[in-house]
């Protein structure tokens, strides 16, 4: 066997993101002939308007099939900046905005163009996952700071304070937070900002990727627009996969400080050079066009959010309350824990139970312990009515065969 040349020591404790990881294994199920129910999925269970479909189709047919500028076309900046006045009554300038290849490649340029080695990036949890890899990748160090059930699963003010040391470099704030759904209200974030106007020292990324996905209002609120003050040390990240069921058009942006968004439109001239032209023409299209259906998409997530959690309220061991954003719910399998599969096996943590619902279910979720709190498991909602009920009884039924 031929040795393969050495991989970089930086690579050392990093995986691939627990969502890819699942959904291939989920594939591979199906590929042997299970019928799998992907309540893991991040994807929404719409497709993408037809208007913005078409807008993509006209762009290629204009020719629009080149590298645009850097930072993104000037039409997709100027909706962009239409979006944070209509959503946050926050402006902002053309060189304070940056098209990236989904918001992923905006908070990874963010945390690349700013972290010295070993400075630490809070993050409340549970998280999103990737945000733990990213700062590492960029030789920083994670601090999660758990945000409890008891607390909404949101970051109280004295937590983040007792968080904050000489080397904290920034706090990740996502509003609507990916697992729980939890939504920050206004005067939230103000006692959050009150803290961070202490330590001048830190940045502030603000992900928004679920603001649109709220339950009662149309938009979540942004730290940015809550606190000016912090305006100049805040990086507020968004983009169209979930507002605009456009997951894999990739394309996010990164507003703030013109100074900042200059070293990351340097580094994305490195390494991606732009955002796919002819996605940028569909999210001006997404953005600029027609809004009123994502009042009704949202009523019609709010009843699956209800169904799904009645269903899972059902089951023996689980529980959950229903969140004010996002599609997901991040359900209490405490009264499984301990207990035993048929073949004997014990159920000792999220991750087991996840385990036995993909092996005995044929139902995929991801384990809390992905998003740093257990033990409690992330289900999404964003599926068919008939994929909903069949998920709940299969859910009960594996419960109640626990012994
Ligand atoms: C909280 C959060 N932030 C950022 C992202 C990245 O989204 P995208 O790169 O598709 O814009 C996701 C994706 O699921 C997310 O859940």
């Amino acid at each position: 066997m031929t040795a393969m040349p050495a991989l970089a020591p930086r690579l050392n404790g990093i995986h691939a993101s627990p969502a890819s990881v699942l959904r291939r294994r989920a594939r591979e199920l199906r590929a042997a002939g299970r019928d799998i129910i992907e309540l893991s999925s991040g994807n929404l269970d719409l497709a993408t308007p037809d208007h913005v479909i078409a807008a993509a189709h006209a762009a290629a047919l204009r020719g629009e099939t080149r590298y645009t500028d850097v930072d993104g076309t000037p039409e997709l900046k100027q909706a962009v900046r239409a979006a944070l006045l209509r959503n946050h009554h926050l402006s902002y300038a053309q060189d304070e905005i940056v098209i990236c290849n989904g918001s992923t490649q905006a908070l990874f340029n963010a945390l690349l163009a700013t972290l010295a080695q070993a400075e630490e990036v809070i993050i409340p949890a549970p998280y999103w996952a990737p945000y733990l890899d990213q700062v590492r990748l960029c030789g920083g160090v994670p601090v999660p700071v758990l945000c409890s059930q008891n607390n909404g699963f949101k970051l109280r003010p004295d937590d983040l304070k007792a968080a904050i040391t000489p080397r904290t470099r920034w706090l990740i704030i996502n509003n609507p937070v990916n697992p729980s759904g939890a939504v920050y209200r206004r005067d939230e974030l103000a006692e959050i900002a009150a803290v961070l106007e202490q330590h001048p020292g830190v940045w502030i990324l603000a992900d928004g990727l679920y603001e649109e996905i709220v339950f009662d209002a149309d938009c979540a609120p942004t730290l940015a627009e809550v606190a000016p003050r912090l305006k100049p040390r805040t990086l507020t990240v968004s983009g169209v996969a979930k507002t605009y069921a456009m997951m894999g058009w990739r394309v996010g942006y990164g507003v703030g400080p013109a100074a900042l968004i200059r070293e990351m439109v340097k580094i994305q001239s490195q390494t991606t050079s732009c955002a796919s032209s002819i996605s940028q023409a569909a999210a001006v299209a997404a953005i600029d066009g027609p809004q009123d259906w994502l009042r009704e998409r949202a009523s019609v997530l709010r009843g699956k959010r209800d169904r799904l959690v009645d269903l899972v309220n059902d089951c023996t061991g689980l529980a959950c309350v229903a969140p004010e954003g996002t599609f997901y719910l991040l359900v209490s399998c405490a009264g499984v824990v301990g207990k035993h599969s048929p073949d004997g096996r014990q159920i000792a943590t999220d991750r087991d139970f996840a385990a036995y619902l993909l092996e005995y279910a044929d139902v995929a979720v991801f384990p809390g312990e992905d998003f740093g709190l257990s033990p409690y498991l992330r289900v999404s909602f964003a599926n068919p009515q008939s994929v909903l009920e069949d998920a709940g009884r299969r859910l009960k039924r594996a419960c109640e065969r626990l012994q």
